[in-house]
């Protein structure tokens, strides 16, 4: 979604700027701009669709500025056009500001300014931003203070960044909901909405909390809460390196991530596997471990393929632990009302951190009183500063649209933990010797899967003009359905849904026909039979099957078109391999119809806004 980079120094702040954006490129807009300030004027530059069409309208400009901000829209609030993109301007063009979130109160708002003679030029909720802080310092505050009182008066989320010609020395920003960070350099900072963005320039970072405001100056910065009070920031070490937010020798960033799952997934698990004691150590969870294990509950709430995630986690934590187990939608829990008690566990997974959803029903589960945990992939991202104790997953930076790699590891955590607790209970120390043998061999069966690579784009070569899919798994497989589907949907746009393989009698089958491919998740498992019997059903009716099994079966192999062939493991581990090759046959599909698969139409990698 919406990304904000800016600078302030001594070098010409463009290319910063610029490849600041490209970076930023991967959470998904529709338009992008730039405000510098130079020689005595605000200017900003502003056009609608990829970054590169911005840099090729500045290069005609020959602009040069020390001092910088910009921004990547997705479109909220009016439609994704030139007028709408960020930076917005004052009436007298001498103030422009950006701004990722939510003003929720803005029609109320824009009513009081439009009263008071301001003028809108765009459709933006964001627009009464710059109004309101011009109101202020019309009132002879200065920018800081203005900015200040001006937030005062909103409701809604924001990440900020304001320029103002009387104080050039200064980039405003301010935090509420969305993502902020200062990137401290040499006689230079830098500002953006997310690491990724800055990592090229400084590993020196300060993140901003809720409520907080932050004058940032070339060569030091002040932070103040909204409420005027002066605070101290901690600089922080960001330890990613520049190559693991590169695309390197590959096409897509999404199929680095894919084959880069051995080494994730490992990754998520070293130095966590107590062999002897058959459990794990999770260094986040410390001191939680017993309160975890005598919950009367743990819920699990996340979004998209987190949601997957932790719908397998549920089948994890209740077969080993005996714990009832809950998945929800984050947006779902925030607004029903949940039950949630004292001796409640809430698991909160997010890949980025920063889903606005899960972000507010954690918030919403703390105030309830219940523990609470977050499962995330992005070092210091919200949901990790929020939660109370947590365990970071160690997939490195995920920058394709579609999650892969991200899911894997999540799964890997929520083995972990599922040992844990259960260890704690009532798990036997063999039981948990064996699941940790089996994990430890998980990295190779993932290499095993991802030499299926050419085997598996033949397959996708035959399906590119499909229009529909059905995926159907049983048990820990029906999850890993519903995440196939979804890949396959989210960067194709074929229409794909995800069963319980023994619910497709009750309704998908009347959609099956000779044009209807169904990928079945069959592994050599207790549930085998049964979804043999289904295949026989898609069977009867001429459906195309692709099935991904764990053994060649003679029978299996008459039925299916394609048999996918993957290492087997225990059951509880099988997710982390079947969903590998679905990742690969989405992937392959996608590409072979010319789409972007790094940037589908309409997603953003972080849905920061409800
Ligand atoms: C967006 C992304 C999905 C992701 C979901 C939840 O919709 O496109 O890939 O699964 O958000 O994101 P999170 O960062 O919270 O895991």
């Amino acid at each position: 979604m919406c990304g904000i980079v800016g600078y302030i120094g001594e070098r010409n702040s463009i290319p910063i700027l610029i490849e600041g954006l490209k970076r930023l490129e991967y959470r998904g807009y529709d338009s992008a701009g730039v405000g510098v300030i130079i020689d005595n004027t605000c200017k900003v530059i502003k056009s609608k669709g990829k970054v590169s069409v911005l840099e090729d309208k500045i290069k005609k400009n020959y602009i040069s500025s020390p001092f910088g901000i910009a921004h990547t829209r997705w479109a909220t609030h009016g439609e994704p056009n030139e007028i709408n993109a960020h930076p917005h301007f004052n009436g007298d063009n001498t103030l422009f500001l950006i701004h990722n979130g939510i003003i929720e109160n803005f029609t109320v708002l824009k009513k009081e300014l439009q009263s008071k003679g301001y003028e809108f030029r765009s459709e933006t909720d964001s627009e009464v931003l710059v109004h309101l802080i011009d109101r202020f310092l019309k009132k002879g505050n200065n920018l800081l203070e203005a900015v200040r009182y001006a937030l005062n008066e909103v409701q809604g989320t924001y990440g900020i960044a304001v320029g103002y010609l009387n104080e050039p020395d200064k980039i405003v920003v301010a935090k509420k909901g969305s993502p902020l960070v200062i990137g401290i350099g040499d006689n230079e900072n830098f500002i953006a909405s997310d690491v990724n963005a800055l990592i090229a320039h400084t590993s020196q970072v300060v993140y901003l909390e809720d409520g907080e405001v932050a004058a940032v100056y070339k060569d030091r910065f002040e932070a103040k809460t909204i409420d005027d009070e002066l605070i101290q920031k901690e600089i922080e070490e960001v330890t990613i390196e520049l190559n693991e937010i590169s695309r390197g020798d590959y096409k897509h960033f999404m199929l680095k991530e894919i084959m880069e799952q051995p080494q994730s997934v490992k990754n998520s698990f070293r130095g966590r596997l107590l062999y002897e004691e058959g459990t794990s150590k999770l260094g986040g969870l410390v001191g939680y471990e017993q309160r975890i294990a005598e919950s009367d509950r743990i819920i699990i709430c996340a979004c998209g393929t987190s949601w997957h995630a932790g719908l397998v986690g549920e089948y994890m934590l209740e077969q080993f632990t005996g714990i009832p187990v809950e998945v929800e939608y984050a947006s779902e829990f925030r607004y029903r009302n949940p039950i949630v008690t004292k001796k409640d566990t809430i698991l909160f997974i997010s890949q980025s951190g920063e889903t606005a959803d899960t972000l507010a029903a954690m918030k919403e589960a703390k105030r309830r009183g219940a523990l609470v945990l977050g499962i995330c992939n992005a070092v210091g991202s919200s949901i990790a500063r929020e939660s109370k104790a947590g365990v970071y997953i160690h997939a490195g930076p995920e920058i394709g649209v579609a999650s892969t790699k991200a899911f894997t590891s999540q799964l890997v955590v929520l083995a972990l933990i599922t040992i844990l607790i259960a260890r704690r209970r009532n798990l036997s120390l063999i039981d948990g010797q064996s699941i940790i043998r089996e994990l430890d061999l998980i990295p190779e069966k993932i290499s095993q899967i991802l030499e299926l690579n050419d085997h598996i784009e033949a397959i996708a070569e035959k399906f590119v003009n499909a229009k529909n899919f059905l995926y159907l798994g049983r048990g820990y497989n029906f999850p890993v359905a519903l995440e196939g589907a979804l890949k396959l949907k989210e960067i194709s746009y074929i229409h794909a849904e995800g069963y319980p393989a023994a619910e497709m009698k009750h309704g998908p089958i009347a959609l099956i026909d000779e044009n209807m491919p169904t990928v079945f998740i069959a592994p050599k498992d207790s549930v085998y039979d049964k979804v043999l019997s289904n295949i026989e059903e898609v069977n009867a009716r001429n459906g195309k099957i692709i099935a991904i099994t764990t053994e060649s079966d003679s029978h299996l192999d008459e039925m299916a078109e394609f048999t996918i062939q993957i290492p087997n493991t225990i059951r509880m581990l099988m997710p982390i391999l079947t969903a590998v090759p679905l990742q690969l046959l989405a992937y392959h599909i996608a590409v072979k119809k010319g789409l972007n698969v790094d940037q589908p139409r309409n997603l953003a990698k972080s849905v920061t806004v409800e």
